[in-house]
Formats: C-alpha cells, structure tokens, sequence
C-alpha cells in the first residue's frame, strides 16, 4: 500500500461482520457488571480471540494522555474492573500522578465496544502478590527483569537480565515482584456500544449515583 492510495484502501476496509447482534436497552439489567459479564460471556462463546483484553488509557499531571493494552483480571459486583502492572512502569507513574483512567473493551466480530470511566485505587500487598503469583513463570521473570517502559540501550542486556530473573523464579517460586501492583478501577461511567448497519448504533450509559446507578440511551 503506498501513501498516495491509503486514503482509497482504508474507506474500502469492511468494519462490522455481516450479522449483527441486537442490543434490546430496555431488557437491559439496572447495573453494568451484570450486562458486562452477560456481553463478555458472549464474546467468549463467540470464540473472540483475547475478550479480556483492555485499551487503558491514562493522563500524567500535565494532561499528556497514553493507552496501551493490559489485561483485564476480574470484575467484582461493586463496579470495578482490575488490571495489574509494575508500579514503576509508565501507566504506574502516570496513575500515581492522576488516578484517572479509561478502559476499552473492543469485540469487533459483535460491533461491540464497552467503555469503563474512573478513578483507579492500588490494592493490598496480598491481592498484588497473590495476581504475581498466579502469573506463569516466564511472566513473572519478564516482570522481575523490571524497568518497565525505560528505554533499552543494549538488547543483550535485557537478555542477561531475563536470564538471571527466571533463574531466580525457578530457585524461589514465592518470590513477589515488590513492585507488582494490582488495581481497580471504580466505574462512574459505563458505556454498552452495539453497531449497527443503519449505523444508528445503540448507546447506553450508566452512571453511578449515591444509591446504585442511572441508565441513559446516548445518540450515536
Ligand atoms: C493483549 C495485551 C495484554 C497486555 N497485558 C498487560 C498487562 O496485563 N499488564 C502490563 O503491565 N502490560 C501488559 N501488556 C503490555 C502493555 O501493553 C505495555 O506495553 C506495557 O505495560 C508498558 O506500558 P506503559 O509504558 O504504558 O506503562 C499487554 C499487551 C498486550 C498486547
């Protein structure tokens, strides 16, 4: 593809799959979790490869915004979904400064995305170790290996480095990153997203309130 014709290819790319789902708003459960879990369980049933994977998205102090893809590890009953990272990667820093993030949850092949607005809190010392502890062996070394996000000057380095951390996991299979840090994010916002061919897309949001949440269809 050259520069000259991206504009023509890209306007031919289909987006949504040929049967679409119908997304029935006034069926839809007075909480978020349940309609996640009921979307999520679909994607899974549809075969969607990585259904738990995120868009983050955070802001340093001064407003610069990144997004990079983490997974998600639960959803509890009160409204928050989790995620784990190293505190002292960028996201870390960045949630440290403003605790600030959104989350995206895109299944293309239903023209579905689901968007998830809040404030993230770090959890204990245990959920985080108990989240590093689950991870399989090689990913705790990648996390051991540490410096998440500095820049990497010599690749052989991060080799040796890689190879001292794993052999350190294998001797010593409690070993908990210190830094690994499991968080939540609390949702104020929720937003179901359904495609359409029409392209009238159906759009409903729930917003926490004082005593549960509110649910309101967004024009798409
Ligand atoms: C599908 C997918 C899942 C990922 N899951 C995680 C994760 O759960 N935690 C994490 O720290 N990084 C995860 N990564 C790597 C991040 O996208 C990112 O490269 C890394 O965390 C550094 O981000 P930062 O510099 O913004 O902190 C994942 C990447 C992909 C593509």
């Amino acid at each position: 593809v050259t520069t000259g014709k991206l504009r023509d290819v890209l306007r031919a790319l289909e987006v949504l799959p040929a049967n679409l789902p119908k997304f029935d708003t006034e069926s839809a459960p007075s909480d978020p979790v349940t309609l996640f879990l009921t979307w999520l369980a679909n994607a899974m049933e549809n075969k969607i490869a990585g259904p738990h994977a995120i868009a983050l998205s955070t802001a340093d102090g001064s407003g610069w915004v990144s997004s990079r893809m983490v997974l998600c590890k639960d959803v509890d009953e009160s409204g928050r979904w989790y995620f784990s990272s190293d505190a002292m990667s960028m996201k870390g820093r960045e949630l440290c400064a403003n605790p600030h993030a959104a989350a995206l949850f895109y299944w293309q092949q239903l023209g579905r995305q689901v968007r998830v607005r809040g404030e993230v809190a770090t959890m204990g010392r245990e959920a985080s170790a108990a989240d590093f502890l689950a991870r399989p062996s090689v990913s705790r070394a990648v996390a051991l290996v540490g410096r998440q996000s500095e820049p990497l000057d010599d690749p052989t380095e991060l080799e040796a480095a890689f190879r001292r951390a794993k052999a350190e996991v294998d001797a010593d299979p409690a070993l908990v990153l210190p830094n690994w840090t499991l968080y939540a994010l609390a949702a104020e916002t929720v937003e179901f997203w359904q495609a359409s061919h029409e392209r009238r897309h159906t759009r409903l949001q729930y917003l926490r309130t004082a005593d549960g949440w509110e649910k309101r269809l967004l024009w798409p």
